[in-house]
Order: structure tokens, then sequence, then C-alpha cells
């Protein structure tokens, strides 16, 4: 793994520990990321405070990070430190991620998020629709038990959908 690596490793580690509450469990710890980015079809997309790509020596407002499929993209984690909220950045790494996924073959964007999370409002949207729903899916830190919703997005073809 080389340097430029591991310093994105520590600007992803940095939002992750700001952006998700504790009280859902749903922040990945340094292990689980760097697990993910050894397989190689994981990508990741750091955003600075100003909404570009992220400069060398400078933190993170955000990161997304996700799998790559037979034609599908699943989005895993997207987060942005609360301070930065609600200025367009998690939309612009959606727009990123459409753009690379799309040159990496995806037709389609995939995401599975616990009901109720207001990010709900975001990518809907961008054109995510529903369609599934796992019941009791996920395990809170405190005991409790609550869906999982699928989204999807398509994004090639006629069936684009995200023109907001
Ligand atoms: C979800 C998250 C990534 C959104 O990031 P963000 O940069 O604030 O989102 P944006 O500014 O791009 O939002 C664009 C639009 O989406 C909608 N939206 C985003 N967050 C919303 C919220 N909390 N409530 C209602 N609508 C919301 C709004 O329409 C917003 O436009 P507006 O601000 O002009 O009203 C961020 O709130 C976050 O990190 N949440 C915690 C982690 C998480 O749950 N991630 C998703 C599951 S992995």
């Amino acid at each position: 793994m080389g340097t430029r690596m591991i310093d994105d490793i520590d600007r992803i580690m940095a939002v992750m520990q700001t952006a998700f509450d504790p009280a859902w469990g749903e922040a990945w710890n340094r292990r689980q990321v760097e697990d993910a980015l050894a397989l190689g079809n994981c990508h990741y997309f750091l955003i600075s405070p100003q909404g570009l790509p992220v400069g060398e020596d400078e933190d993170a407002a955000g990161f997304s990070l996700s799998r790559t499929g037979y034609e599908e993209e699943e989005l895993l984690l997207l987060g942005v430190t609360p301070e930065y909220r609600r200025k367009k950045l998690g939309r612009t790494m959606l727009d990123a991620l459409q753009l690379a996924a799309t040159s990496r073959g995806a037709k389609r964007l995939l995401l599975e998020m616990r009901k109720g999370n207001p990010a709900e409002f975001l990518y809907s949207g961008f054109g995510f629709y529903p369609i599934g729903e796992r019941k009791d899916y996920y395990r809170l830190p405190n005991g409790e038990r609550i869906d999982a919703i699928t989204f999807a997005c398509d994004i090639c073809g006629e069936n684009t959908v995200n023109l907001t």
C-alpha cells in the first residue's frame, strides 16, 4: 500500500469518525476500509470543503466508498463531516460516482440504507428509487432491529433519471 493510499485512508477515517453517529453502528473501522480497498474492486473518492477532489495536503470534508460489480456499482458508504453538510458535497460525490462508475462499465448504481435515514432525500433527488426491503436487517448497538431498503439508480441509456 503506497503512502498516498495510507494518507487517503487517514482522511477517510477522519471523516468517518465525525460523519457517522455511533448510535447507528454504521461506521467502518480502519481494518474494514483497508480490507475493502485491498480487494481491488472497491473505489473511494475524497472531497474537499470546496467540493473539489481533495489535494495532497488537504483534509477531506467527505468521502464515498463503492464496489464495482458486473454492470453495477454499489455505494457502500457516503459521509460528509457535519460542519460541511447541506453544501451539495454529498450530491457532488454522487455525480463523481456516476461518472467513475460509468467509466468502469456500470449501468446502474445500487445502495442499501437503514429505513428512515434522511440520506434518502439526497438519494431520491439524485434519481435513486427503492427496489427492495429487508425486514429487521440491521441490528443497532442497543439491540434494536431496523429494516434495510435497497435503492437503484439507472445511469446510462434511456433510463437515466437523474435530471435534477
Ligand atoms: C447523507 C449525507 C452524506 C448528505 O451529505 P450533504 O453533503 O449534506 O448532502 P447535500 O448537501 O449534497 O444534499 C443535497 C440535497 O439532498 C437533500 N438532503 C441532504 N441531506 C438531507 C437531510 N439530512 N434531510 C433532508 N434532505 C437532505 C436536500 O434536498 C439537499 O439539498 P438542499 O440542501 O438544497 O435542501 C450526510 O448527511 C451524512 O454524512 N450523513 C451521515 C452518514 C450517512 O448516513 N450516510 C448515508 C448512508 S451510508
